[in-house]
């Protein structure tokens, strides 16, 4: 039998059985170019079966791009001077929510740099004053790399879901994206403890990143295969041009699709977000990942003013159908593709 009839077999054998040894892994990502197309229809087929054509949206709240971490991919790294920082309010972000209830979003995501200028009671009160606010909305935190009680004490809050990438599985691969006082092994032992102590768990890694290899990609999967995410957010690597690996190249989109539909055969019941980056990389970017298998999109909820300077990376979109406000410009982008927004918390559920 030849490599690719193989190879679909594996995809099959994926879709069924929800497993796949490293070795499996390495050569279906050997002979993606010949799977792709084979992989995203029966990615596809079982997300809609699943989830119907409904699309669940999150509203994303950038609440600061201080950071006191240096990651060599990050334009919100500290050594970044040209970075313009702020840090939104307590009372911007309830503004946000307030705003993001009216346009029909029931999730909000705060995201932002590790800025210790947040303090932990400061952020749980927040929390709790969303959740009191919004009684029928869940929240989400993305704010780094906490100690296991910071998290206790957000989950005790209210706080619902976490989301925090792994950004590669591999540790000597992990120590050429990040500064030596970032380590692998506290990022992993970060997700564990907030699965344990109940969140719903979002991780996720950069795709084509500086010195990736494919075996690094196989970690990547086996990693989430063992950890069962109930998220599972993935992008291209953009440059950004004030940081170390600014001249480096983008990751490639293709590719990033083609492991959506792999986490997603693997993952039936995994929130998987069509991200930003995907949609930064290609005009279509966004309907691609959707129709390669994802099921939530993120449209930006932050004050407009502060759009520009959360800058992860080179001409990160905030406009068009990637800002809350213009929703209509989103749905209708959906509708072109067969799909819809709803509206709905889209918590993950095992049951299918
Ligand atoms: N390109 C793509 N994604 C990036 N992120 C940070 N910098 C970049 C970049 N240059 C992603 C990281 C992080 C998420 C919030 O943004 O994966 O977890």
């Amino acid at each position: 039998m030849n490599m690719i009839s193989t190879a679909t077999k594996l995809i099959i054998k994926l879709a069924e059985g929800h497993h796949l040894t490293q070795e499996e892994f390495r050569i279906l990502l050997e002979n993606y170019k010949d799977l792709q197309n084979d992989a995203t229809a029966l990615a596809r087929q079982k997300t809609v079966e699943r989830f119907g054509k409904g699309i669940y949206i999150r509203g994303l709240i950038e609440i600061s791009n201080i950071c006191k971490n240096d990651c060599y991919y990050c334009g919100l790294r500290r050594s970044n001077p040209h970075c313009r920082r702020y840090r939104l309010t307590s009372e911007d972000i309830l503004a946000c929510c307030q705003k993001g209830y009216t346009l029909g979003f029931r999730t909000f995501v705060l995201q932002g740099g590790e800025d210790g200028g947040f303090s932990t009671e400061e952020l749980c009160d927040l929390v709790a004053t969303i959740k009191q606010q919004h009684p029928d909305c869940a929240v989400t935190l993305s704010v780094g790399e906490r100690s296991r009680s910071v998290y206790q004490q957000f989950y005790d809050a209210g706080a619902d879901r976490y989301l925090l990438r792994h950004e590669t599985a591999d540790e000597q691969h992990y120590r050429q994206l990040h500064p030596e006082n970032l380590s692998p092994k506290i990022r992993k032992q970060c997700l564990k403890d907030l699965k344990e102590i109940g969140f719903q768990v979002g991780t996720g890694f950069l795709v084509g990143s500086p010195y990736q290899t494919i075996d690094h990609l196989c970690a990547d999967l086996m990693f989430i295969q063992d950890f069962k995410p109930h998220m599972i957010g993935i992008g291209p690597f953009i440059p950004h041009k004030d940081t170390p690996f600014g001249q480096m190249p983008a990751g490639d989109l293709d590719l990033t699709c083609f492991l959506v539909s792999l986490l997603r055969l693997g993952h039936p019941n995994a929130l998987i977000p069509a991200t930003t980056a995907m949609g930064t990389l290609a005009i279509n970017g966004r309907e691609r990942a959707i129709l390669a298998g994802a099921n939530v999109v993120m449209p930006n909820l932050s004050p407009p003013v502060h759009r520009k300077d959360y800058t992860l990376y080179n001409n990160k979109l905030s406009d068009g159908a990637e800002a809350a406000e213009s929703k209509d410009v989103l749905e209708a982008r959906l509708h072109a593709i067969g799909y819809h927004t709803v509206i709905d918390r889209g918590d993950f559920q095992s049951a299918s």
